[in-house]
């Protein structure tokens, strides 16, 4: 049993505290600091509701490294779950290995001025983790996350090679609203509305923004377009899955998500790059941002489901094989067990199996690690424990005669 510090009171940190709460024989002590203390005091007000358990609550600029090593030798934690923005990934780590804590997070890091997110600036942190004796586990959400879990148990389990890899995201929700998104809004649209990427046969091919669009069938949740994006799983996937050929990400949009996107593009409402006003400068995304729904907001009101999963072809025994591993997430069975909907539940459930693997000790070695380099059973016994149950079948799915 451990104490963790949860940086970050957003959707994602709601799901994790309530989630830690739940499984207190690993959890012996929780902590929830913010920038915003009334969004900590908020989380730890339903946690006790729902739980009984209580939480300690704090405000912390996770973009100031003195403010946070205060926070942490205060809180004294054996870990930090990073569920705040992917801004603070660095300044985190940094206050880790000064106060000799461990870290995890779910998504890579990204520069604010830069609409560009790489793996590279956390790998670098690989032999400072490694002489202090600490491990950071990186992107231990959904996708990132399980996505990497899947893959790994797939290579253990099914395959010799693993040729053709496509991984699958579906949202099938709705939240009645014209245009929202379910996480943090300046992140999603910096993601979408990024060109394209996949791998092949060794090298990236660059794709514009929704080229490649396919109608694909998922179960529970009906035939949905899904375009192929770049996605940061496939940057640490491509280097640790062997013998590749082949990698793609699809994400689903509704026609009505699009056209808005489009718009914003448009009149250049997405920008980073700050512009006059009345005055004072302003950031276009940021008061975009400010505009629409907070993803938090958004779990009372979401209905439908989430399907997301990965789909290899590959050999085994010089045999032709084809898998398909997924999950379905109900957003009102998220809603009813933590007050989130299901994009939250489904990066927070993973961030508090990932902490527990590390604390449990099933995954502990020192340096900086993407989820996919450990073994990935203990993890995937956990999700089908702690409501992210998964399906692994054969299939005869093409995706390409889609
Ligand atoms: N891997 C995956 O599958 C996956 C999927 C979805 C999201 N994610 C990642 O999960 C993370 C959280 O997403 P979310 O939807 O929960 O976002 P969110 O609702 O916007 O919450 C982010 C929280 O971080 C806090 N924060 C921001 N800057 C901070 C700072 N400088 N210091 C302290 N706290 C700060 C915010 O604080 P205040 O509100 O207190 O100001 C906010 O509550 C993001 O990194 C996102 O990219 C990963």
């Amino acid at each position: 049993m451990k104490r963790v510090l949860i940086i970050g009171a957003g959707g994602v940190g709601r799901v994790v505290t309530h989630k830690c709460a739940l499984n207190p024989d690993t959890f012996s002590d929780i902590w929830l600091a913010s920038r915003t203390l009334r969004k900590c005091e908020q989380i730890a007000k339903e946690v006790r509701e729902k739980t009984a358990c209580s939480i300690h609550t704090a405000a912390v600029d996770a973009d100031n490294v003195p403010e946070l090593v205060a926070l942490i030798n205060r809180v004294k934690p054996f870990m930090i779950i990073n569920v705040a923005l992917p801004y603070q990934d660095l300044t985190i780590m940094d206050a880790c290995l000064e106060t000799g804590v461990h870290y995890l997070d779910t998504a890579n890091y990204e520069p604010l001025d830069e609409a560009k997110f790489e793996y590279s600036w956390q790998w670098a942190y690989r032999q400072r983790f490694e002489e202090a004796g600490l491990m950071a586990l990186l992107g231990s959400g959904f996708d990132p996350g399980v996505t990497n879990v899947f893959s790994a148990y797939m290579q253990k389990h099914h395959f010799d090679t693993m040729d053709y890899v496509d991984i699958l995201d579906c949202n099938g929700g709705d939240h009645g609203y014209a245009f929202a998104t379910n996480f943090n809004p300046e992140i999603n649209i910096r993601e979408v509305t990024s060109n394209g990427r996949y791998f092949e046969n060794g090298a990236w091919i660059e794709t514009k923004p929704m080229q490649f669009k396919k109608e694909f069938n998922f179960e529970q949740v009906g035939v949905k377009n899904m375009y192929l994006l770049y996605h940061e799983e496939m940057e640490s996937l491509t280097v640790n899955l062997k013998g590749v050929k082949r990698m793609r990400f699809w994400m689903t949009f509704g026609d009505a998500y699009l056209k808005h996107l489009e718009v914003f593009r448009n009149i250049g409402l997405d920008s980073i790059e700050p512009i006059e006003f009345q005055g004072q400068q302003i950031i276009p995304i940021q008061f975009l941002t400010a505009l629409l729904p907070d993803p938090a907001s958004l779990g009372p009101r979401t209905t439908g489901k989430t399907n997301i999963g990965v789909i290899v072809k590959g050999t085994k025994d010089n045999q032709p094989v084809s898998r398909y591993i997924y999950n379905i997430c109900d957003h009102q069975a998220c809603f009813k067990e933590t007050n989130a909907q299901g994009v939250s539940y489904t990066t927070g459930v993973p961030a508090m199996i990932g902490a527990m693997m590390m604390i449990k000790g099933h995954w502990m070695k020192p340096g900086v690690y993407n989820i996919e380099e450990f073994d990935p059973d203990p993890f995937m016994t956990a999700l089908n424990e702690q409501g992210l149950p998964w399906t692994d079948i054969e299939t005869d799915i093409d995706v390409d005669a889609l």
